[in-house]
């Protein structure tokens, strides 16, 4: 995309934290903004920091659980009455889930497979025909996390997991993306291409330690699946460093960015490498065995 301005940017758990920090970058450069969240305390403080900096007028707060199909298209359906067509499609809203993978229940996972993968699942196939449809162009954000790139670390076995799958979803997005939008001879937004992008954050000052105050009823369980490893990440600096926490206005910076520059990858924390790095050598290690029947 060559501007966000004047662009409608849908954004999924937008009321808060990193989602928040998108809403305000794109808003700064002119976006219009529908946020969606759970929460309706989260949307208040949303539309309270859109009065403060200005953009309240081009601003639309949505009470939305991903995970519901039919109020998600719905959403998208009022956000463009409101704003116009939706051009940039962000899947945010994820829940912080921490606990031993050896002890999930089928609740835990639901619950993480509901709205870390499934709800990403429901606005690509919600929103993005919309974008294919109007011909405009525009651009996909997905959120997963920096931790599914790295090494395993105790208690994420739950989360990880859905964050991975939205990496390689997002990935195999952009590769079918640019193959159609090569194809359609577009090049950026104007021209009906569509890029795509996964957000991959390292640690960031948010509300997500707040995730098990909002579990469903539905998804209660008695089991203690509860956060229990507040050590840093392998191969990460630890908390005290200073850039090991980052302010989420930053990462909506890194994101709108990518938007404009058509990166595939936002990561947030190159000082984390060596766990990245330790990770695929015990990979490539494993794949220079020779596992030929003698
Ligand atoms: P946050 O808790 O401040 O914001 C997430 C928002 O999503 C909240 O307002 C919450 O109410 C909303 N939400 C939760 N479940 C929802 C649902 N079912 N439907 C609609 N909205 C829902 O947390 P944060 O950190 O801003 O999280 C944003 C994304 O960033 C998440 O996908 C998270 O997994 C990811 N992330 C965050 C990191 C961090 O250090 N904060 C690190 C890596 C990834």
């Amino acid at each position: 995309m060559k501007t966000v301005a004047g662009t409608m940017a849908f954004i999924t758990g937008g009321a808060s934290g990193i989602g928040l920090g998108m809403a305000r970058a794109l808003a700064a450069q002119g976006a219009r903004i529908a946020v969606c969240d759970v929460r309706a305390d989260h949307l208040a403080q949303a539309a309270q920091v859109a009065a403060d900096e200005g953009w309240a007028d081009r601003f639309r707060a949505l009470q939305l659980d991903v995970r519901d199909r039919d109020a998600f298209a719905a959403a998208l359906d009022d956000a463009e009455a409101a704003l116009g067509p939706l051009q940039i499609l962000i899947n945010n809203a994820g829940i912080g889930i921490q606990g031993p993978v050896d002890e999930a229940t089928y609740a835990d996972w639901d619950w993480a497979i509901g709205v870390n993968l499934m709800g990403v699942v429901n606005g690509l196939v919600s929103g993005l025909p919309r974008i294919k449809g109007h011909g405009l162009g525009g651009h996909v954000v997905n959120t997963a996390s920096q931790g599914a790139i790295m090494q395993a670390r105790a208690t994420r076995g739950v989360y990880a997991p859905t964050k991975a799958a939205v990496i390689s979803m997002t990935e195999h997005l952009k590769l079918e993306l640019d193959a159609k939008g090569s194809s359609m001879g577009g090049s950026s937004m104007g021209g009906g291409a569509i890029g795509a992008t996964v957000v991959c954050p390292g640690p960031v000052r948010t509300n997500i330690e707040e995730t098990e105050q909002h579990r469903p009823a539905e998804f209660q369980v008695d089991t203690p699946f509860r956060h229990r490893d507040e050590t840093a990440p392998p191969g990460a600096l630890p908390p005290t460093a200073p850039g090991f926490w980052l302010d989420p206005l930053t990462v909506g910076e890194m994101t709108v960015d990518a938007i404009l520059t058509g990166k595939l990858y936002v990561i947030t924390h190159p000082a984390f490498i060596d766990s990245v790095k330790a990770r695929h050598a015990g990979i490539e290690a494993a794949m220079a065995e020779d596992y030929l029947p003698r």
